[in-house]
């Protein structure tokens, strides 16, 4: 059974109540996914900050478990203060012993972040360590803004990534260690230009083929807030060297994401699919907060890392239509949604070959269109400027009104779109992955119109695949 009367979601991950922001300690372990999460069990609003915990077979169907972490000492919780609390971090297996590693955060006259680890040895109960803080202050002259330890190995020795800033400009540091207790300062392995943010929140750095990838969260950026750089990376010097820059996602609510790579050794990502800065419509209804679908990321052979929906999405497929070619000729509009009846949860491909891509003109996606047309989300190609664009202006009352932009880097006339839609949700990917937008839209939930469209110039659908997905019972 679908849900349909309030804005939860049918299989995006949702905290059971309250308030959730970043994924957290992401990892696979004798065949359980674990995903760990920024939570506050007790209002709908960013607050206090807990790790809740889930495990999953599949990344697609969740278990809630016990809240893993809850403020208690002293270097993340004090009663007088409102902020505080085991902000983001990781997750690695030593052994048989799972490792968090956290930051510890009181919000005083000056922030105070400090990382800390936990442990269990049966993934579900974990004891905070004696040793904690295992890192009790930032390097010497960098900001104490200082949070979101990211651990991996490599070698003989563990590596952590902290986010940071130098002057106002965003930064990572790099740590070493043996033991996962004692942490050498190794030194600043990346920073902004200047135009990256002023602080980098949730930094990730790992290997993708023979690349390293660089995700982080920066803060006040004016066009970006999901950057990630491909690159490579000197152990030896502890230096990240960048040679491209982009965004992972292009939509508005996507941030703090984090990747993990599985036993399968594909390495996926889980964002929170909103922006800290918008409004949380959904707190009518006493909570906040969604994951982004799990995507696999790859790197494709023009050294830019692409994002694919994890494969076993597939099993949520239910009800299917299949449309063969249409021509859709200048200023025209195919109305895909008149025999059978798609809600608000399923997903959606198409692939487009623009004969006069030259001339000018959009081909896309009418979504979550109510009867009199006034309710829409467009998804579409702009040929004059060769971006994907969504725009959500007219999405709803309730709907953060954004123009979200992706540039592809290539011109060719073909474009193939991959959408995934919730009942307050669109994730679109673009050409095998080349772009992807994530954006929340909270259109009245009986708007369900679905048309292909053409905008001053004609165009072939080559296909058209629609399948309805299944409820994932979270
Ligand atoms: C990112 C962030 C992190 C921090 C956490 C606190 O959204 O600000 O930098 O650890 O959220 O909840």
């Amino acid at each position: 059974e679908l849900k349909d009367a309030s804005y939860r979601l049918n299989y995006h991950f949702m905290a059971p109540v309250g308030w959730l922001n970043d994924p957290n300690g992401l990892i696979q372990h004798n065949g359980i996914y674990h995903l760990f999460y920024q939570f506050n069990p007790y209002s709908f609003h960013w607050g206090p900050m807990h790790w809740g915990h889930a495990t999953s077979t599949d990344l697609v169907h969740w278990n809630h478990e016990p809240v893993a972490l809850a403020p208690s000492e002293a270097y993340e919780y004090d009663e007088t203060k409102s902020e505080m609390g085991c902000f983001s971090g990781s997750a690695v297996m030593n052994g048989d012993v799972m490792t968090l590693f956290y930051t510890g955060h009181l919000e005083g006259k000056e922030n105070k972040e400090v990382q800390a680890i936990a442990t269990s040895t049966d993934g579900i109960h974990f004891t905070k360590h004696p040793a904690n803080p295992v890192i009790s202050e930032s390097p010497e002259g960098l900001s104490n803004e200082f949070r979101d330890p990211k651990v991996w190995k490599h070698g003989k020795f563990w590596y952590m990534v902290v986010g940071t800033a130098i002057d106002k400009d965003g930064a990572i540091v790099l740590y070493k260690s043996s033991n996962l207790t004692e942490w050498e300062y190794v030194g600043i392995a990346a920073k902004s230009d200047g135009t990256q943010g002023d602080m980098w929140e949730c930094p990730d750095l790992f290997p993708l083929g023979n690349k390293y990838v660089l995700i982080t969260s920066p803060m006040n950026m004016d066009n970006g807030k999901s950057t990630v750089m491909t690159g490579s990376m000197d152990y030896e010097k502890g230096i990240f060297t960048p040679e491209s820059q982009r965004e992972i996602d292009y939509g508005i609510d996507f941030y703090a994401a984090q990747t993990f790579e599985d036993e399968k050794g594909r390495r996926i990502l889980i964002s929170w699919m909103d922006f800290p800065f918008t409004e949380f419509p959904s707190k009518a209804d006493k909570w906040s907060g969604a994951m982004t679908i799990p995507r696999e990321l790859t790197l494709g052979e023009d050294g830019f890392v692409r994002s694919h929906p994890v494969q076993e999405l597939n099993t949520l497929r239910d009800i299917h239509k299949h449309y063969d070619k249409l021509m859709l000729s200048k200023d025209d509009t195919y109305n895909l949604n008149s025999n059978v009846y798609f809600k608000h949860s399923y997903e959606l491909k198409c692939k487009w070959t623009l004969p006069e891509i030259e001339k000018g003109g959009k081909v896309g996606l009418r979504l979550r269109q109510s009867k009199d047309g006034s309710e829409q989300t467009n998804v579409f190609y702009d040929s004059a400027t060769n971006e994907i664009i969504v725009d959500t202006t007219n999405a709803g009352e309730l709907s953060h009104k954004a123009v979200n932009k992706a540039p592809l880097r290539t011109k060719n006339n073909e474009i193939a779109l991959h959408v995934f839609v919730d009942t307050c949700s669109v994730e679109v990917f673009v050409n095998d992955g080349e772009a992807t937008l994530s954006t929340r839209i909270y259109p009245d939930l009986a708007s369900n119109g679905i048309e292909l469209y053409t905008e001053e110039m004609e165009a072939m659908v080559e296909y058209t695949d629609i399948w309805s997905l299944k409820n994932t019972g979270i």
